[in-house]
């Protein structure tokens, strides 16, 4: 009598068990969906940014301020034509257009104030760091407009960087 009680409550609890690990499976599946569902919505909340660097964002005074702060802060490393030494990396050409490719100004910014000069991370006042982008931006060929870049955050991410001349003609 005794034995045969035990069996079936050990049968018993493999059942809970087996039933719980599916309910965990139903959780995680349930889990993962939502977060899929939040990720498309976060998407869809952001709009691609409505320019990007063929539009003429930075004046040439600005990059021209921005050749003399490049000077100062970051061609030690960078070098002065911007070709990049060692673990410096060109920011001019493809290799420049490839890392920043689909980022926006905002990102550019944000790293530049972060941690360059690597030497002396973070002493960049916004606008000398905006200066120094306008030349980045002149020596990839970018073409240069009425509009300095400006330090508005919402303006900034909105700039998107991006190799190809969009297709629109203007
Ligand atoms: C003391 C040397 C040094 C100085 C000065 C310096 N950098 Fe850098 N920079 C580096 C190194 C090394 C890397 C790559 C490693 C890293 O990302 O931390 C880098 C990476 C970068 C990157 C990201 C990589 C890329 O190709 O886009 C950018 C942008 C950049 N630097 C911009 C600047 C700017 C602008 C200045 C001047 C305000 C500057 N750096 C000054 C050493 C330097």
């Amino acid at each position: 009598m005794n034995s045969i009680g035990n069996e079936d409550f050990s049968g018993l609890r493999s059942a809970v068990a087996h039933g719980r690990s599916w309910l965990i499976a139903g959780l995680i599946v349930a889990m993962c969906a939502c977060l899929g569902g939040e990720i498309r919505s976060a998407r869809a909340a952001n709009p691609a940014p409505a320019k990007t660097t063929w539009d003429g964002v930075y004046t040439d005074d600005e990059a021209a301020r921005g050749k003399a702060q490049y000077n100062t802060s970051c061609s030690s490393c960078h070098m002065e034509d911007l070709s990049g030494s060692g673990q410096a990396l060109p920011l001019a050409g493809d290799a420049f257009a490839d890392i920043w490719e689909g980022q926006t100004m905002a990102d550019l910014l944000g790293l530049i104030q972060g941690t360059m000069p690597q030497d002396k991370p973070g002493s960049l006042e916004p606008d000398a760091a905006l200066d120094v982008i306008s030349y980045i931006l002149q020596s990839n060929k970018f073409p240069a407009g009425k509009e300095e870049l400006k330090n508005d955050p919402d303006a900034l991410k909105n700039i998107l960087i991006t190799k190809k001349a969009p297709a629109k003609t203007q």
